[in-house]
């Protein structure tokens, strides 16, 4: 954070020949809570990956693709900003990640004439840490839920496919199915549902950080409540 880190990074990124960016890193923590439940330096922390660094990254590389003619920038969103109205107790979560497709729409207009494709990809749940204890292990899993919750190897196998293809793309086969379906399902109804589920996360990570204060050592990297637990 602040205006050394930034001088820090242009003056790494100055060197380099950048072809392409993809602009990953992302937090979803706080999770699961009601907004004035959350942790502020958690939030803080996830405003300036989700949507600072994101920001500052690609105002880094900018200069050097304007130089060359070309260059591409992928930005990773989120499916609740497309498939669902609302995404309750990951208020801010879902509103950094509106962000980073309202910025990728608008870069990608800008530079497009200039040879830079700027992308915004919103993946629904694939499997990584942020999503672990979130559904039972992959073996127990029916072909369904492996179709709507990839690895993260069969993500981003389908996401290269799709770089310099529109200025929004959900490249998993299995999360546009779950698009169609969401597109015909009236919007207080998915509010509804989105509400309880994560009503139910909510519970589960409280009960997790209950058992973290009792048995410090628990293992969960992820957001949301690890299954041995
Ligand atoms: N998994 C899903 O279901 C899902 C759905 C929609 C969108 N997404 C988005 O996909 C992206 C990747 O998430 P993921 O699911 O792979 O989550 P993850 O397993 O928790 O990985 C998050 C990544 O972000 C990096 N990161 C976090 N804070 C950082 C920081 N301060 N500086 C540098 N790197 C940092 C982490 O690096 P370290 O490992 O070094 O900490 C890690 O590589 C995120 O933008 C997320 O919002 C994920």
């Amino acid at each position: 954070a602040g205006d050394e880190a930034l001088r820090l990074l242009r003056h790494a990124v100055a060197g380099l020949d950048v072809g392409v960016l993809v602009n990953n890193a992302g937090l979803a923590k706080p999770c699961a809570v009601y907004l004035h439940e959350a942790d502020v330096e958690a939030w803080v922390r996830m405003i300036r990956v989700n949507l600072w660094a994101l920001t500052e990254v690609t105002a880094a590389v900018l200069p050097g693709m304007l130089e060359r003619g070309r260059g591409a920038i992928v930005n990773i969103g989120s499916g609740t900003t497309l498939t669902i109205p609302s995404f309750p107790l990951f208020s801010i979560y879902a509103a950094s990640k509106r962000y980073v497709a309202q910025l990728s729409r608008s870069l990608h207009v800008e530079y497009r004439a200039r040879g830079i494709d700027v992308q915004c990809q919103v993946p629904l749940f694939v499997e990584t840490n942020m999503t672990l204890g979130a559904t039972a292990s992959r073996k127990r899993r029916s072909f369904l839920s492996r179709l709507i919750m990839p690895t993260s190897d069969e993500y981003a196998r389908a996401a290269v496919c799709w770089i310099g293809h529109g200025p929004l793309c959900m490249p998993n086969l299995g999360h546009r199915l779950e698009w169609c379906i969401c597109h015909v399902v009236p919007d207080w109804m998915l509010d509804e549902l989105c509400l309880r589920l994560n009503l139910w996360h909510r519970v589960r990570f409280q009960r997790l950080r209950t058992m973290r204060a009792s048995r410090p050592n628990v293992i969960n990297n992820g957001c949301m409540p690890c299954k041995q637990v």
